[in-house]
C-alpha cells in the first residue's frame, strides 16, 4: 500500500481516524455544533461539552444514529475537520483510505460511509471499506484469515454487534439496537422514577462508568449525581447506588445474551466447535462495564476474551490491515449507488 494511508471509524458517539504517517489515532466524540444553521461553532470533544447545555441558537448533534449515517451533510463536515485535525491543518493528497462500515445494514447505508470521504475531494487514490467485525478481530490479534469460526461481538454506544467470521469473511452477523445509550436512558428513567430527579444523559454516562456492574453488586457502592426534582423543579445532588444501576440495565444485559445465544444456535456445527475452543471476544466501548463477561460466561458457558482497549479494536484492526501486505484482500470497495 501506499505512504499515505488513513482509516476512519465513524462511530456513534465516538469518531476514531488513524494515520500512518504519524502513526497516531485520533479518538473524539462524533459530535458537531451548528451555530446559527450554517457555521462550524464546534466540534468533537469541545463540542459534546456543550452537549444539553447550548442555548437555541446552536444546535448540538451526532451524525450517526444506530451504527449509521443519519446526517451526511454534518457527517461530512466533521470527517473534515477530523482530517486537518489529525493533518495539523494540510490536506494531505494521492492517499489511500479505509472506512469501516457495519456488516449488518443496507448496501446503500454502507456506501455512505464510502461516499464520506470520496465526497472531502481528497484526490485519494484509493478507498475502501471494510466490514467492522473482522477489523475489530485483527485489532483483537486474531488470525482472521484462518479456517477457525470467531465469535466477535462488539457493544458499542447505539448498537451491539455479534458476529461470527471465518476465513476472512463474515458467516453470520446482526446488529441490535442496544448499547451504552440506551443503558444511559434506563438509568435516568429508573433515577427519575424512584427519587422524581430528572438527570441528563451525560450525568447518566457518568454515574454508569462509575458503577455499573453486570452482577449483583454490593449495597454499599454509591456515587452523586446531581440533577433537577420534578416536584420541586430546583437543582438537587442524590447517592445513587450501583444496585439500583444495576437493576436499570439488567434487563438490556439480558437481552444482548438472548442475542448472543441466536447466533450461537444458528452457527454451523463445526464453526460452533471453534468458538467452543476459543470462547467469545468481546468488545466495543460498553464491554467496560464491570464483570460483563463473568455474566456472559454465567448464561452462555462459554470463555470471554476481553478486548484491551474495548473503544478502538476497530481503528486498531484498520491499522494493521492498512499496513500488513498478509492482511490484503480484506478491504474491498462498494458498489456505485443504484439510482432508481
Ligand atoms: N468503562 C465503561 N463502562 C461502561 N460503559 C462504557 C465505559 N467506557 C465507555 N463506555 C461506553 O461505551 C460507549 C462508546 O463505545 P464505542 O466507542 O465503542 O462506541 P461507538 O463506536 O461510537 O458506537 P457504535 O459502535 O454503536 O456506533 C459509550 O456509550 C460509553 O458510555
Ligand atoms: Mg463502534
Amino acid at each position: 500500500m501506499g505512504q499515505h494511508v488513513y482509516g476512519v471509524d465513524l462511530g456513534t458517539n465516538n469518531i476514531k481516524m488513524y494515520s500512518s504517517a504519524s502513526d497516531n489515532i485520533l479518538n473524539e466524540k462524533n459530535v458537531i455544533a451548528i451555530k446559527n444553521k450554517n457555521e462550524v461553532f464546534s466540534y468533537g470533544n469541545e463540542a459534546f461539552e456543550m452537549y444539553e447545555k447550548a442555548p437555541d441558537n446552536i444546535a448540538v448533534s451526532f451524525p450517526v444514529k444506530f451504527g449509521v449515517i443519519a446526517d451526511i451533510k454534518n457527517m461530512e463536515t466533521l470527517f473534515n475537520c477530523f482530517y486537518r485535525k489529525l493533518n495539523g491543518g494540510k490536506n494531505i493528497t494521492g492517499a489511500e483510505y479505509c472506512v469501516a462500515v457495519p456488516t449488518d445494514v443496507t448496501e446503500v447505508e454502507k456506501r455512505a460511509f464510502y461516499d464520506v470521504i470520496l465526497d472531502a475531494k481528497l484526490k485519494a487514490k484509493n478507498i475502501t471499506v471494510v466490514e467492522k467485525p473482522i477489523a475489530d478481530a485483527v485489532g483483537m490479534g486474531i488470525d482472521v484469515k484462518s479456517p477457525n469460526g470467531h465469535m466477535i461481538v462488539d457493544i458499542g454506544s447505539d448498537t451491539t454487534e455479534i458476529s461470527v467470521i471465518s476465513l476472512g469473511g463474515i458467516v453470520l452477523s446482526k446488529l441490535i439496537k442496544t448499547g451504552g445509550t440506551k443503558f444511559d436512558e434506563a438509568i435516568c428513567s429508573i433515577v427519575r422514577k424512584k427519587y422524581n430527579l430528572i438527570i441528563g444523559s451525560r450525568s447518566a454516562e457518568q454515574v454508569k462508568m462509575q458503577l455499573a456492574d453486570a452482577l449483583e453488586p454490593d449495597e454499599s457502592v454509591i456515587a452523586t449525581t446531581y440533577g433537577r426534582n420534578i416536584l420541586t423543579g430546583l437543582p438537587n445532588a442524590r447517592e445513587i447506588s450501583a444496585t439500583l444501576i444495576h437493576e436499570a440495565i439488567s434487563e438490556l444485559l439480558h437481552s444482548i445474551i438472548e442475542n448472543i445465544k441466536l447466533i450461537l444456535e444458528r452457527t454451523p456445527p463445526e464453526l460452533t466447535a471453534d468458538i467452543y475452543a476459543k470462547g467469545i471476544f468481546l468488545t466495543g466501548g460498553s464491554a467496560g462495564i464491570l464483570n460483563l463477561d463473568k455474566l456472559i460466561t454465567e448464561e452462555t458457558g462459554l470463555k470471554v476474551n476481553m478486548a484491551e482497549n474495548p473503544s478502538e479494536t476497530v481503528i486498531r484492526g484498520i491499522a494493521a490491515i492498512v499496513t500488513t501486505p498478509e492482511l490484503e484482500g480484506l478491504t474491498y470497495v462498494p458498489r456505485e449507488k443504484q439510482y432508481s
